[in-house]
């Protein structure tokens, strides 16, 4: 096998991240025998700087030619003070989830064993770990809603956001939830705010719909600000939690950070032929940019889904994650996941390892 891929690691931690996933990669094509060709191009703030556009049309092109886009991250301070239309999320990100139909975004966050005492939650609670499918629609809701906007005098008296999902919009996000829930644990726990929003009011009646096709699920219903609760209790509870747009983009942030670090959660944003864009759920870090201290783990796992979910390469896959949890299981901690800095690896060191394991 031979594909294309398109390779954009944007700004900040996002190179740093970015040049692991690559060695872990090149190590399983080796191990299973495939040839991946990358092919590099900027976006975000670096394109920004580079070609005067967070999403210059080359870019778009090297994407639209390729089997599957692994992505870095983008923005960062540097551009946080140009026009909101012009930044790099909103100009780069947002337009190529919404260019590719990418709706489906797949965010699992499972603590490792050997993780346990990375994160914040009591042992008591994450003691017998906990395995947890975030579910996001992505090209809809308040992302994307019309009409958005700012108004009145010099456009400063008022700005607004509009929350609207189609019945088709929570049909198909819905039964990707059900889908993978058969898979893994039955249980769909589906996040809305119904008590106060119309939109979610449709949310929740097309999610009920749609699970009388999945009798064999569980269907259970969670109010937005519970659910944020409830993770921190009880994260157990959760099998396949399914969110609107924002709603899981805050959610995620909070799984990820359960499992040990943000810098722990891969995600893949897939379309209805499974063409996807693969990224680690977090961002740019500012704060520890340029350091070399950036965990690629989110990034390395972001492949392994790209393999699995746009290559077909699912042994490699497995292969990928199985060698991060040994090397978790070692003891090899980058900063974010030990208190003990003077022990830590760098993002190097642990791509090195995760490699090394998979060879
Ligand atoms: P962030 O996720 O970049 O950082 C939040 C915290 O998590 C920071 O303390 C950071 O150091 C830590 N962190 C994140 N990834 C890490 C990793 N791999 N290893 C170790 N620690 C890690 O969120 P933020 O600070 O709100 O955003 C910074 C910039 O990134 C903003 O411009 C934001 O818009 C952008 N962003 C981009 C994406 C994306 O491109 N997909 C996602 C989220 C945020
Ligand atoms: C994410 C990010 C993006 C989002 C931003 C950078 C546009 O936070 O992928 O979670 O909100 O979707
Ligand atoms: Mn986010």
């Amino acid at each position: 096998m031979e594909k294309n891929i398109a390779l954009l690691p944007g700004d900040g931690i996002g190179p740093e991240v970015m040049k692991e996933a690559v060695k872990v990669l090149d190590a399983a094509a080796k191990k299973f025998k495939f040839k991946i060709n990358y092919k590099k191009a900027d976006v975000g703030g670096c394109a920004i700087d580079n070609h005067g556009t967070a999403l210059p049309d080359s870019t778009l092109e090297v994407c639209e030619k390729s089997d599957a886009i692994l992505f870095g991250s983008v923005g960062g301070p540097k551009w946080e003070s140009l026009p909101p239309a012009e930044q790099p999320e909103r100009a780069a990100l947002l337009p190529l989830r919404k260019h590719f139909a990418l709706y489906c975004n797949l965010r699992p966050a499972r603590v490792f064993k050997s993780l346990a005492a990375a994160s914040p939650l009591k042992p008591e609670i994450v003691k017998d770990g906990f395995d947890i499918l975030c579910v996001r629609e992505l090209t809809g809701g308040i992302y994307f809603g019309e009409p958005k906007g700012r108004e009145g005098e010099g456009s400063q008296e008022k700005a607004y956001d509009t929350l609207v999902y189609s019945r088709f919009e929570i049909d198909r996000i819905a039964r990707k939830a059900f889908e993978a829930a058969r898979i893994r644990r039955g249980i769909v726990t589906s996040v809305d705010k119904a008590n106060v929003l119309f939109s979610m009011v449709l949310w929740r009646e097309v999610v009920m719909e749609v699970a009388k096709e999945y009798p064999d699920v569980t269907l259970n219903h969670i109010y937005v600000d519970n659910a944020t609760m409830q993770l921190v209790k009880d994260p157990h509870q959760f099998d396949v939690l399914l969110c609107g747009n924002m709603f899981g983009d805050i959610i995620s942030d909070e799984c990820a950070m359960i499992t040990g670090s943000m810098g722990l959660l891969a995600s893949a944003s897939l379309n209805e032929d499974n063409f996807g864009l693969y990224e680690p759920a977090g961002g740019t870090a500012p704060d520890i940019a340029g350091k070399g201290i950036a965990n690629p783990i989110a990034q390395i796992l972001s492949a392994a889904m790209m393999l699995k979910y746009s290559l077909d390469q699912v042994e490699a896959a497995d292969a990928i994650v199985q060698a991060v949890s040994s090397v978790l299981d070692r003891g090899i901690y980058t900063a974010d996941l030990t208190g003990d800095a003077a022990s830590a690896v760098g993002t190097a060191e642990m791509g090195d390892a995760i490699a090394a394991l998979l060879a």
